[in-house]
């Protein structure tokens, strides 16, 4: 199975997401402002950001715009943010809007704030992220499974 962990990052919450995701799945965390586009096949593209001025970064935008879609199967969205408005609709429409699919099972948690709040994301949110990872995982599985008996993790 092929996977990787793309995010973008300004003051590192994101990153810390991505890096427990990372690691669980036995990869490390691409930042997407350091990566070439996708262009290799793909089982599940993990990507993260947060929201900025209730919109995407626009590191983001560019990397999703230069994915080459034929290469990835599916997405898998996550964010972190300073209220429940985080980036997860706007990531989900913009890899929507370049054909790609993207899975129900997403994960968000508060970033660090700055006068508050500022101790996230916590060992609870990161404990959150790996079990978030796993259930990625075992939902391809389980779809795989029925389509495709020779995938190998
Ligand atoms: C200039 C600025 C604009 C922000 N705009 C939003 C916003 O529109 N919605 C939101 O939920 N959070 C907003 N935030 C909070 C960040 O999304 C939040 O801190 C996030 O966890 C940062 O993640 P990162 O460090 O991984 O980029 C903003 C933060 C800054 C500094």
């Amino acid at each position: 199975m092929n996977i990787e962990i793309y995010y973008h990052s300004k003051r590192g919450s994101t990153k810390i997401i991505a890096e427990e995701i990372a690691s669980t799945l036995f990869k490390r965390a691409l930042d997407v402002v350091e990566s070439t586009p996708i262009n290799e096949p793909l089982d599940m593209l993990f990507l993260g950001c947060s929201r900025y001025m209730n919109n995407l970064p626009k590191e983001m935008k560019n990397f999703i715009e230069n994915i080459n879609v034929n290469k990835v199967k599916a997405c898998a969205i996550f964010s972190t943010s300073s209220n429940s408005k985080n980036a997860l609709p706007l990531l989900k429409l913009a890899l929507e809007n370049r054909g790609l699919s993207v899975i129900d099972e997403t994960f968000s948690c508060l970033g660090k704030g700055i006068l508050f709040k500022k101790n996230h994301p916590d060992e609870e949110d990161k404990n959150n992220a790996r079990n978030y990872a796993k259930r990625v995982i075992s939902l391809y599985f389980s779809l795989a499974g029925e389509k495709d008996k020779e995938i190998i993790f």
